[in-house]
């Protein structure tokens, strides 16, 4: 059974559309991910499923409830936790503290605690005094991901979590991000990096201006490099 249904979504910033009907759909334990250029949509698509930028038509289901439109303070309680593309940490507060703070707010009671999120970022341990605000970009990607988890959400958004970061560094957050996969959390991705989204995904969606392009397993496009070609070239277009 799908734990996310998102039927035929549209959004707009202001008198701005952006989004033309998205429908997309998780199951329980799978690793679905977004891919596609530049201003595709992917982000857009997220924060309509947090209820940060509301649907103006269409309906998202999450565990059978329709909850487009509710406050994104309702939807984390639900069990989405949304890892932003801007990671968004406290710049002020040590790497602890940032934790500390996520876990006072934890949308939800779990097992997510400062230090399971030590275990699978082991670098956070040396880093865990140091202000938010001086650590490397892989480091805050890090602490975005394990703040988001402090709220023990069902369904992780991850949105482009390799953007920016060295090569070395993108591998160790595949890494991690498998081990999360692994465990059984349920995984959604935004991403542009294609080798990225095809080493972790199960399913794939391909955006392109706000529409669904392509859908299919990720298998496919690892497989046939024709398609996938077509798809991206499509896709910068
Ligand atoms: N706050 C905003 N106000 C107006 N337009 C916006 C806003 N945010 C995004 N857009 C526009 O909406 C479209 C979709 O953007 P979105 O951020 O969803 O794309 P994306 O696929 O996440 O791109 P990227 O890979 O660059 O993050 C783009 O045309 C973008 O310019
Ligand atoms: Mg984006």
């Amino acid at each position: 059974m799908s734990l996310l249904e998102v039927h035929d979504i549209h959004a707009a910033y202001g008198s701005s559309r952006v989004l033309f009907g998205i429908s997309l759909d998780v199951a329980e334990g799978e690793c679905v991910c977004l891919l596609g250029r530049n201003g595709m949509g992917k982000t857009t698509t997220m924060r309509a499923i947090m209820g940060l930028t509301p649907p103006s038509s269409g309906r998202i289901v999450w565990k059978g409830k329709d909850i487009a439109g509710q406050a994104p303070h309702r939807v984390a309680r639900a069990g989405i936790g949304f890892v932003p593309e801007d990671r968004r940490i406290f710049a002020e507060l040590s790497v602890r503290e940032n934790l500390d703070v996520a876990g006072r707010a934890a949308a939800r009671p779990g097992r997510w605690t400062i230090d399971e999120v030590f275990k699978l970022f082991p670098k956070l341990v040396e880093l865990s005094g140091r202000q938010g605000g001086y650590l490397s970009g892989g480091e805050q990607q890090m602490l975005t991901i394990g703040r988001t988890l402090m709220g023990n959400p069902e369904l992780l958004l991850l949105d482009e979590p390799s953007e920016g970061l060295a090569p070395l560094v993108v591998e160790n957050m595949l890494e991690q991000i498998s081990r999360l996969k692994r465990e059984g959390l349920t995984i959604l991705l935004a991403e542009q990096g294609v080798d990225f989204s095809l080493a972790l995904a199960d399913r794939v969606y391909v955006l392109e201006k706000g529409t669904v392009r392509f859908s299919g397993p990720a298998a496919r496009l690892r497989e046939d490099t024709k398609l996938r070609d077509e798809l991206l070239a499509l896709s910068s277009a």
